[in-house]
């Protein structure tokens, strides 16, 4: 039930499956006497304002003490063993303090949904500049809550409602019900001294998205966080999108169609991204996600215009799996493949492998990006 949570998309999950599997139709041409050697290789990268070890960080997830007691703590313990950038969910389920106190120089980015409660919304910018969050990432995909026919399924609410149907799914996973049943329960911790429980604050926060929400409130939240560091804009899938938000005083265009959970058939995000780099120019920074399963997906976001790229359920899994030994296998596993992809295309920076790119990325005809598919109905002569 909680795995159905993780793992699932909306509707039919079609825009979830295509998210992933349209990495596969992107190739790479593999260079050969380079001279690079494995001492040679420096992926460092700066995202949000922050220099970081990896050209890919762990994203806003909601609720991960539901997948694991240790929740956002393990991930951020995980993180900074690799140098890794954190981004933090308002639906967080672990205190701001404890999540930047496990990763105080890589935990530095949280990410707002938009609450129609302004002055609470304050709050929560006031207590994130104070812990110590240098950059914030608006997620403007999610104010229509998508639908999780998964999640209806599966029954899975939060907190568990122990039904029949949960008691069973918990007997079938005996470690996680023992996790789940020696710990302290799990509430969001987001907003001051919310410690009610998890349930009134899901409703308080069905109540509290506001669909309406426009660019001139998105001003309002840039002004709020001032001079604090770079505001992101989460969601975006249109280069039309992605120069407004820098219009209207976004630092950075998060690619992004909320793993798949939100419009079903959204279009794939690595297919949108050239679109995007091409509108904002090389200047803008350009995050990307959704789809990310392994560290060859990462490197072909890189060569295909982002500065960075953000995983979630890549590490979810681990997390649910292990919690901390999870995550770290996660991110040792993406960061393998990232350093070995980037050795045999004979590149030793992401700077060297943008530079490159025109000649190491083929696109399958068949992809969107080789504009075969993936035409906007105004440009097809009917
Ligand atoms: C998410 N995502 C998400 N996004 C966000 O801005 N705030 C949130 O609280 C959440 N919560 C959340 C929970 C779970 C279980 C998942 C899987 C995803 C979306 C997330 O930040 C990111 O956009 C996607 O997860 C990226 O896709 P992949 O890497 O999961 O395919």
């Amino acid at each position: 039930m909680v795995y159905g949570y993780l793992d699932g998309g909306a509707d039919e999950e079609r825009a979830l499956r295509r998210s992933v599997t349209a990495y596969n139709d992107i190739e790479l041409r593999h260079a050969v006497l380079h001279g690079i050697g494995h001492d040679d290789m420096d992926l460092r990268t700066k995202i949000l304002g922050v220099e970081t070890e990896l050209p890919f960080f762990v994203t806003s997830c909601a609720g991960q003490r539901m997948f694991h007691a240790d929740g956002e703590v393990a991930t951020a313990r995980a993180a900074k063993k690799h140098g890794c950038f954190m981004a933090l969910s308002q639906l967080t389920t672990s205190t701001f303090e404890d999540v930047r106190a496990a990763h105080p120089d890589g935990a530095k980015a949280l990410q707002l949904y938009v609450w129609r409660d302004r002055v609470l919304l304050k709050e929560v910018l006031d207590r994130a500049k104070e812990v110590g969050f240098t950059s914030l990432a608006l997620t403007a995909d999610f104010s229509w809550v998508g639908n999780r026919e998964r999640e209806t399924k599966t029954g899975f609410t939060v907190p568990p409602s122990y039904s029949m149907r949960q008691c069973i799914d918990a007997v079938k996973a005996p470690a996680w019900s023992f996790d789940f049943m020696s710990r302290v329960p799990y509430g969001y911790k987001a907003v001051p001294d919310a410690d009610f429980p998890a349930e009134s604050l899901v409703d308080f926060i069905a109540a509290q998205m506001k669909p309406e929400f426009d660019w001139k409130d998105a001003e309002w939240l840039i002004s709020e966080w001032g001079d604090t560091g770079p505001v992101a804009l989460k969601g975006v899938a249109s280069g039309a999108d992605a120069v407004r938000a820098v219009e209207t005083g976004f630092k950075a265009v998060w690619v992004s169609n909320h793993g798949g959970r939100q419009l079903e058939d959204s279009v794939a995000t690595i297919d949108v991204l050239p679109e995007v780099r091409r509108m904002v120019g090389p200047d803008v920074e350009v995050i990307l996600d959704g789809g990310v399963r392994r560290g060859i997906d990462v490197v072909k976001g890189l060569a295909l215009g982002a500065d960075a790229v953000a995983v979630g359920r890549a590490y979810l899994y681990g997390l649910a799996a292990g919690g901390y030994e999870g995550v770290d296998k996660a991110l040792t596993l993406l960061s393998r493949d990232v350093y070995l992809a980037m050795g045999l295309l004979g590149c030793r920076t992401v700077a060297e492998l943008k530079a490159k790119a025109p000649e190491l990325v083929l696109v399958n005809p068949h992809n969107a990006l080789a504009g075969r598919q993936l035409k906007l109905l105004r440009d097809v002569e009917l």
